[in-house]
């Protein structure tokens, strides 16, 4: 939560800073602002409550005058409300010094009342200003230098933290630090810039370095210098961004979730690009860990929101081609519950950001735990993958839009290529069951586009038409399940609406309660070929709620008569065998989803209340 830029270097800032926290609004959109030092070494700074937009009419309004040095900020609230005051940069020093921050300073009363004894004031109710605050006094006590100020300041905060800061003393310097929140260098020529990720930075340059935990950084136009909290030069681990800026950008499409539906296909295609070879799994980052696939016993899956229900998917997969028993949790529930993990324990989180505090924790638990730690990640010199002890990552390309739906098909595809090759390696599994898995791995892009082609139209029709509905529930079974969650947290996030997803054979248990006549149901059905046993089951349980008066939308196979008499809608999706329908079949809801949502009016990129990237527990 909260997108970070800064940036140093000949050009006139303010324009970078605005494109940069352009493409990180998706971290945070309570508000926005930005810090610059001018010609003239004066620091001048706007920041509005609201989206970007706000800040940007606030600079028409009054102009800040022209400078090259400068940190702009996006919040997603925490301590304080989303008001003009909170917004962040913060300033202290008779405000000469400007601060922005992303996380949470866990011990910030404990500061704020040491520094209110000693007479500071304080404007806003934010734990960041507690930070420039002291940084102001530290800096006095320095005699001015502003990196060993900044030094004493983050040794003295606890939580998680990115902060950056400037002072017009310096200008051509902004100073950094990172713990358990992003940050990273992009390196330009003559100038340097700073980001939560390269987002910030891609459309000026793809040479980056990923900070480490608890380090420091000082830019300057020509420099780059890395430190620890002690002020010890640190190696830094250096990295080309693999994808440009057109990619996070969209490209004629009404909204960056309309163009991440429509990339589903080539997300699944790009993950599996280069790691099928003569017929096999080949996976380059997994070299050398053979024996570590063959000592464990157990596999923990952990992971939050639709990451955690792309590793409900994936533990049909490993459980099926490698034989191994895998649990699937929520990240915040295991950390909490005194878990039983130990050096035969692989634990493998999913996160499309790579920084989500709460998947990053648990990771950090079962490594303690003596876990070894696998991440399937979609970012580039994130945290979660560097904590790690291997890497598979998914090349779902930039995902702008805060919910997240390329990376999910993504996050399953990376999994099943995972499943095949520990299964392999653990003599798990068949030949002829690798190769038609290849098989249908292969083809499965060619699927997914053809209900983008052939079904989005009248699923977004669907949607329109069902503009009003209050409550909308979803039902699976087997790996429909997990898509049934995922089609109603999609929905209840965009839309606003209740919606809530059962597995299909639990709803006479209790939920079948709710179905009362003209209640919307969506209904996964699984492949009369791939398992007639759970296509009846499934049927049955259509006939079920069909009795009862349920409006049921029906996501089936392409060709299946049987569900026809019972279906109020049918939305066709090609054949798969069983374990490949959740690739296909989330396609429809993830349109649904947009499209109710763009019906009633709602902003589908930033749904209100939430942030991608969240990086507090
Ligand atoms: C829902 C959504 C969230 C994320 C979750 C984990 O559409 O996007 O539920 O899946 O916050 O995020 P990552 O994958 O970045 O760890």
């Amino acid at each position: 939560m909260c997108g970070i830029v800064g940036y140093v270097g000949p050009r006139e800032s303010q324009d970078i800073l605005l494109a940069g926290l352009a493409r990180l609004e998706y971290r945070g959109y309570d508000s926005a602002g930005i810090a610059v030092i001018d010609g003239e070494g004066s620091l001048g700074m706007r920041k509005k409550a609201g989206k970007l937009g706000r800040l940007r009419e606030a600079l028409e309004d009054k102009p800040l005058a022209a400078g090259t040095t400068g940190i702009g900020h996006t919040r997603w609230a925490t301590h304080g409300g989303p008001t003009d005051v909170n917004a962040h940069p913060h300033l202290a020093d008779d405000d000469r010094l400007a601060v922005i921050h992303n996380g949470i300073i866990e011990n910030f009363s404990e500061l704020k009342a040491e520094l209110e004894a000693e007479g500071f004031a304080f404007r806003s109710q934010t734990d960041t200003e507690v930070a420039a605050i002291l940084l102001g006094r530290e800096y006095r006590a320095s005699g001015g230098d502003l990196a060993a100020a900044f030094r004493a300041v983050v040794r003295r905060l606890e939580g998680a933290f990115t902060l950056l800061a400037m002072h017009e003393d310096h200008p051509g310097l902004v100073v950094g630090a990172r713990r358990n929140s992003p940050l990273v260098i992009g390196l330009g020529d003559g100038e340097n810039f700073l980001g939560s990720d390269v987002a910030a930075f891609v459309e000026h340059t793809r040479r980056a370095l990923a900070i480490g935990q608890d380090q420091i950084v000082a830019i300057t136009p020509d420099g780059v210098t890395v430190t620890d909290f002690d002020g010890a030069a640190v190696a830094v681990e250096a990295f080309e961004v693999s994808w440009d800026a057109a990619a996070a950008d969209k490209g004629g499409w009404p909204s960056f979730m309309a163009k991440e539906v429509s990339e589903e296909p080539e997300a699944v295609a790009k993950t599996v690009l280069g790691r099928v070879k003569d017929g096999g799994i080949v996976i380059p980052e997994l070299d050398g860990l053979d024996e570590l696939f063959q000592g464990i016993d157990r596999v923990i899956v952990l992971a939050c929101g639709t990451a955690y229900y792309a590793g409900l998917v994936g533990k049909y997969a490993i459980e099926q081609w490698a034989r191994i028993p895998v649990d699937v949790e929520l990240a915040h529930e295991f950390r909490y519950r005194d878990p039983i993990v130990g050096s035969t324990t692989l634990v493998v989180s999913i996160s499309q950001s790579g920084e989500t505090m709460d998947t990053l924790m648990a990771v950090k638990e079962a490594a303690r735990l003596g876990a070894k730690t696998l991440s399937i990640c979609n970012t580039q010199g994130a945290t979660i993958p560097r904590e790690s002890d291997a890497i598979v990552y998914t090349h779902a390309g930039p995902e702008v839009a805060v919910a997240s739906t390329k990376a999910f098909v993504a996050q399953i595809t990376a999994l099943y290529l995972l499943a095949l090759h520990v299964g392999r390696v653990r003599g798990a599994l068949a030949p002829s069951v690798a190769e038609e898995s290849i098989d249908e791995l292969e083809a499965l892009p060619a699927k997914i586009q053809w209900v983008l082609d052939n079904e989005q139209e009248r699923i977004e029709q669907l949607s329109h038409w069902m503009g009003d509905t209050r409550s909308v529930l979803f039902l699976g079974r087997h790996v429909g399940y997990p898509i049934a969650l995922e089609g109603a947290l999609k929905l209840k996030e965009l839309s606003y609406i209740h919606a809530e997803g059962f597995a299909a054979g639990e709803l006479k248990h209790g939920p079948i309660a709710l179905i009362e006549p003209g209640q919307p149901v969506f209904v996964m059905v699984p492949s009369p070929r791939g398992s007639a046993t759970l296509h009846a089951k499934v049927v049955s349980n259509i006939e079920e709620i069909r009795a009862r008066g349920a409006r049921v939308i029906a996501v089936a196979e392409e060709g299946d008569a049987a569900v026809l008499p019972f279906a109020d809608e049918v939305l066709r999706v090609p054949l798969a065998s069983p374990l490949f329908e959740p690739l296909i079949a989330v396609v429809p809801l993830h349109i649904f989803a947009m499209g109710l949502a763009t019906a009633k009016g709602l902003d589908v990129d930033q749904p209100r209340n939430l942030a991608k990237s969240v990086t507090v527990e």
